[in-house]
């Protein structure tokens, strides 16, 4: 099992001025159309690469940056406090329950679904936890070897309930985006 418990270390990766290159994280967000007033659950947020680009887009809103690694969650809310940044709840999970929010409209996961041992279950209490019309993008690598493939998530995705949206394979060469909705 991989470990996400040293947030320094990790942080020179996940949080390197040259992401944006390889990730293009600013596409990706593109795709979620936010408005100022949404609110957005970031599941496995590691060192918050993506919360604080969430947070600088809902002003009005609320992001909740969600992580099972209490190291990866005590990292965030320093980080967080010295960058005073108010508009983001960090919350620590448990790995089989990903602690949403009541009210949401977006659950996003970037770079975790293929680090979870028990995607159905993860996946059933995500949808669980999502108000009807809520919405998910999960992203994670498109590398021939990567595993689960697409169609395997799709399959996942559509045998916990969710109705599928998209599969972008082109906003980011590395990645696919796949949206999916609680009907
Ligand atoms: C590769 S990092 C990705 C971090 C961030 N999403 C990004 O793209 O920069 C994976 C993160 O998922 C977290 N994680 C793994 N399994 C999890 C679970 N079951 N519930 C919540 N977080 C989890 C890890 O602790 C780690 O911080």
């Amino acid at each position: 099992m991989v470990s996400f418990a040293d947030p320094e270390r990790l942080s020179v990766i996940f949080d390197s001025p040259q992401r944006e290159e390889w990730q293009k994280s600013r596409q990706i967000i593109a795709r979620l159309g936010l408005t100022p007033t949404m609110r957005i659950a970031d599941v496995g947020a590691g060192t918050g690469y993506f919360s604080r680009q969430f947070a600088a887009l809902l002003p009005k809103g609320r992001v909740y940056a969600i992580d099972s690694e209490p190291n990866m969650v005590a990292h965030m809310r320093r980080r967080f406090a010295d960058e005073q940044i108010g508009n983001i709840e960090v919350r620590l999970s448990e790995p089989d329950h990903p602690a949403l929010p009541a009210e949401l409209d977006w659950v996003f996961l970037a770079n975790v679904y293929r680090f979870i041992s028990q995607r159905r279950a993860f996946l059933a209490q995500i949808y669980a936890g999502m108000p009807s019309g809520a919405r998910l993008m999960l992203v994670d690598l498109a590398t021939v070897h990567a595993a689960p493939s697409p169609d395997q998530v799709m399959d996942e995705l559509k045998a916990v309930g969710f109705e599928l949206r998209e599969l972008d394979m082109h906003t980011c060469p590395t990645h696919y985006l796949l949206q999916a909705r609680k009907p």
